[in-house]
């Protein structure tokens, strides 16, 4: 079988070297993420992890806008549905099953609030604790002799779960106690280095059988230029776009922009200057704050995605665009990969889609404060192609990792 890997199929996808590719981002971005596998030193045999897609969803196939840590995502949405911390009561009972005490490191003080977004009487009931930040590693550490040590790696030899939602579990301080205490467990190691970062998480399905479940993309230099629009629709061919920061989160900088105003956008975004134009200021004035954002941006590099709608619905006569939050565990242990799914749930624009005096932006992009309820069959199709790639997917992250596999 021919192997091609995941970066010659970028250059096929994105065309060679250009104003809108850096391929000096790719090799700093490569290089930072081999420095962190260089932290899993006797790799990973073991990992739990949990996950929200933000996906669209039309006829039946599903479209991923991003992958986030189930951590550090808030559920306000499903709460307001369900009741506060429902999501987390899914993830205790899924949790259970191992047998491991979860550590959860947060705040230094617990409001009764913060307790009851995590479901805390279930924490505690798995014989976990929750630990301040600054304390947290070697409180860990100490616990962890507490359990006798075993020489496999089942997940259930573990001697406890660590889990944060204010870090990024792929941190290098995360990392570097991981390597040294093996027999404790990071939630969401095998994942968080790629899914904190929306480039990596794109890269993840440029290989062929990956490429249907995801919008077409290109990388650009956040510079402006008279050409950009052009490349990049030269390059994409859509009627409709997205821009997307590499690595933020609750729909920070992500502007939607049709063919034809996406040169004016690129220059509200990029260019101070252009501000003063008149045929800028609609488009400026609709989305301040998001423009503002880009202005004010020193990182190098945006995404451009193809973008990709969900089959709309109807609220109260008007027509909305969703998106789905599907959220769900995978877990690897004795060679084998599991699937768990929590639960999902639409996010709603503030917006519906036939609004006037309003922009593209505030019509297309979801809040997960504004929910709706899924139907049971568009989550049993949902849950069936995520059977069918999110496994391997997950595989692959850790084989990446072990160094089984390159990019
Ligand atoms: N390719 C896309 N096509 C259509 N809508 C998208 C696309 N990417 C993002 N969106 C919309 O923008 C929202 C925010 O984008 P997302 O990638 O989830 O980033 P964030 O981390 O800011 O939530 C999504 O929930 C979705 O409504
Ligand atoms: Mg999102």
């Amino acid at each position: 079988m021919r192997k091609i890997t995941a970066i010659t199929f970028l250059v096929i996808a994105v065309g060679s070297a250009s104003a809108t590719i850096e391929s000096s981002l790719q090799s700093t971005l490569m290089s930072k993420l081999y420095k962190k596998f260089s932290y899993y030193r006797s790799g990973i045999k073991a990992d739990i992890s949990w996950l929200i897609a933000d996906l669209k969803f039309k006829d039946g196939n599903v479209k991923i806008c991003e992958f986030g840590e189930g951590t550090r995502s808030r559920y306000k949405g499903h709460d307001a549905m369900h009741g506060k911390g429902t999501m987390w009561r899914f993830f205790w009972n899924y949790f259970k099953q191992f047998n491991v005490p979860p550590y959860y490191i947060g705040p230094a003080v617990f409001s009764a609030d913060d307790r009851q977004e995590i479901r805390y009487e279930q924490l505690s009931a798995l014989g976990g604790k929750t630990l301040y930040r600054t304390a947290e590693l070697a409180h860990v550490a100490t616990l962890r002799n507490h359990r006798k040590k075993k020489h496999t790696l089942a997940l259930a030899d573990h001697a406890g779960l660590l889990m944060f939602r204010h870090i990024d579990a792929s941190g290098f301080s995360i990392l570097d106690f991981k390597s040294r205490n093996p027999d404790l467990l990071v939630l969401n190691a095998a994942v968080a280095p790629f899914v904190n970062s929306k480039y990596l998480t794109n890269i993840l399905f440029l290989e062929e059988k990956y490429a249907p479940y995801k919008p077409k993309f290109v990388l650009c230099k956040k510079e402006y230029s008279s050409n950009l629009a052009a490349e990049i629709h030269k390059k994409l061919q859509c009627e409709r776009y997205v821009i997307k920061p590499l690595y933020e989160f609750k729909g920070r900088g992500i502007i939607m922009a049709d063919q034809q105003d996406l040169d004016t956008v690129l220059q509200c975004m990029l260019d101070k200057n252009s501000l003063q134009e008149q045929k800028n200021k609609k488009i400026y004035s609709n989305d301040r704050e998001l423009f503002d954002f880009w202005q004010r941006s020193k990182k190098q590099h945006f995404l451009v995605e193809e973008y990709c709608p969900s089959n709309s619905m109807t609220i109260k006569d008007s027509l909305y665009d969703p998106t789905m939050r599907l959220v769900f565990t995978l877990h690897y242990d004795q060679g084998q990969v599991h699937i768990t799914y929590l639960d999902a749930f639409w996010k709603i624009p503030v917006k519906s889609l036939d609004r006037e005096n309003c922009s593209l932006t505030q019509r297309c992009k979801s809040k997960g404060t504004i929910p709706a309820k899924v139907s049971s069959e568009d989550y049993e199709q949902v849950k069936k192609q995520f059977d069918a790639f999110m496994p391997s997917l997950y595989k692959k992250m850790i084989d990446l990792i072990n160094g089984d596999v390159t990019f």
